[in-house]
């Protein structure tokens, strides 16, 4: 028998059952929901609906089922439909008549609403932990690094010389905003649609206010209809989630060039490597490429939901219930990727002479060359093409800016002095960098002192 069969003649098929059924997926919520339902029969209490002794037992009868889901002994059963019917079902079981009364006040819709609230929140905080975590793993590198200096690219092309401490805290930069995405997206989710009913709201005697206290929210929606029927609390942690995997996915493929033998920059470490079946020299970046690739199902469960949304006429519809299978997969994968990825950061080592062998490869002192003549009175579109005339020649002789000499370089500016190899030296030029933000060791410095300040707070 159905909690709503009233009004039918004859039973469900088995396949609609099967079809129509979420507590397959959703009993995972099942602390949100008796956490509600807690509050809800407080609240009845509260309100003479339910009488103190009601309360006692419904509160009993709570605890006890929470116990048997946590043992396993609850049995989540396709017929029941959904978690919200199961428990009450068993509440039933276990109280009789009272049972049947926990649902005065409130509906599936406005339960569901809460419970799935209620776990994407929790799942924002989860979050944000873990970006902190990757974030510190970010900074132990940075703190050590702070003197290793490495070439910057854009393009792909070799740009310029930067401090690898500096890379690195670029990524902290993004991760930093992740986690504001996620606390944003928390406050605004922090309204409770709990006694929203099923659209309109309820004649009872109700106090939201107090249910919402409850349960820790800043107050009680203000719109029964919207409360019950919105999901763009759940669309923001998808769009947070996604945009946290696509710098996760941004660094891994980071991790998937410095590891290659024509890169070398990085030893990813044996935990976080594997082999392959045939070829033996094979040590293959397996855990940064599936963090990439992960990325792309995190996508998908933001589209997902967002074209279930799409079209959707105000209240409830069933279509509704296709939120939950996306977001509980981008927050466990979001979780699990950000697992992997501070640990496979633990163990990386970099390798500093390899990264500033690199530096003096490709004339990423081409751009100082040009400021260097600058300083000596070229206006700059000049000196960039005296220093692109330098490359061209250095190229032809297959040589480098530094191994040119004064007469060489002479030939194509006679403003070139002896100070120029003091100008075009790699780590001169990283440390000539003076603008607030950049990759000067006292600007690097003051990033990792606000890295700090920040994972301390
Ligand atoms: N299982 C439903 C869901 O996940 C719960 C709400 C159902 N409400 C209803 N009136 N059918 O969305």
């Amino acid at each position: 028998m159905k909690l709503w069969s009233g009004r039918f003649e004859s039973g469900t098929s088995q396949l609609m059952d099967a079809f129509n059924n979420s507590i397959q997926f959703d009993h995972r919520m099942y602390k949100e929901d008796l956490s509600g339902s807690l509050a809800h029969a407080k609240m009845l209490a509260k309100m003479g609906i339910l009488t103190e002794d009601e309360l006692k037992a419904l509160v009993l009868a709570l605890k006890e089922i929470e116990a048997e889901i946590e043992l396993g002994s609850f049995k989540f059963k396709i017929e029941d439909e959904d978690l919200h019917m199961a428990v009450e079902k068993r509440l039933t079981e276990k109280l009789g008549d009272l049972g049947k009364k926990i649902h005065t006040a409130r509906s599936r819709n406005d339960q569901v609403a809460l419970d799935f609230r209620l776990y994407v929140r929790r799942e924002c905080q989860t979050i944000q932990e873990l970006i902190r975590e990757l974030m510190s793993v970010l900074v132990e590198h940075a703190a050590v690094t702070t003197d290793v200096i490495m070439p910057g690219y854009t393009h792909m092309q070799k740009a310029q010389p930067v401090r690898l401490a500096y890379h690195l805290l670029a990524y902290f930069e993004m991760l930093k905003r992740d986690v504001s995405r996620f606390e944003d997206a928390y406050e605004r989710m922090s309204l409770s649609p709990l006694g929203a009913g099923a659209l309109a709201g309820t004649s009872y005697e109700s106090d939201r206010f107090l249910t919402a206290e409850a349960l820790g929210f800043s107050g009680p929606s203000e719109n029964a209809m919207d409360s019950v029927a919105d999901r763009d609390f759940a669309i923001e942690f998808l769009s947070a989630s996604a945009i946290t995997m696509m710098h996760l996915s941004r660094l891994a493929e980071e991790f998937v060039i410095w590891s290659t033998g024509e890169f070398a920059f990085i030893e990813i470490g044996d935990a976080y490597a594997t082999g392959s079946s045939i070829m033996p020299q094979k040590k293959n970046p397996d855990a940064a490429e599936l963090i990439r690739g992960k990325s792309g199902r995190v996508y998908g469960d933001l589209m997902a939901l967002l074209t279930v949304m799409k079209g959707l006429p105000m209240a409830y519809n069933k279509d509704m219930q296709e939120d939950k299978e996306p977001v509980f997969d981008a927050g466990d994968t979001v979780k699990l990727c950000l697992t992997v990825f501070a640990d496979m950061l633990r163990h990386t080592t970099f390798k500093p002479e390899v990264m500033l062998h690199q530096c003096k490869q490709g004339f990423l002192n081409a751009t100082d060359l040009a400021d260097y003549l600058v300083k000596k009175g070229l206006p700059f579109r000049d000196a960039h093409e005296v220093s692109g005339k330098l490359v061209a020649y250095a190229i032809r002789e297959k040589k480098i800016l530094e191994t040119l000499s004064l007469e060489e370089m002479q030939t194509v500016s006679n403003l070139i002095g002896e100070d120029v190899y003091e100008a075009i030296d790699i780590e001169r030029c990283v440390e000539n960098k003076k603008s607030y933000g950049s990759t000067s060791l006292d600007s690097v410095n003051r990033m990792l002192e606000l890295a700090k300040a920040y994972l301390k707070a």
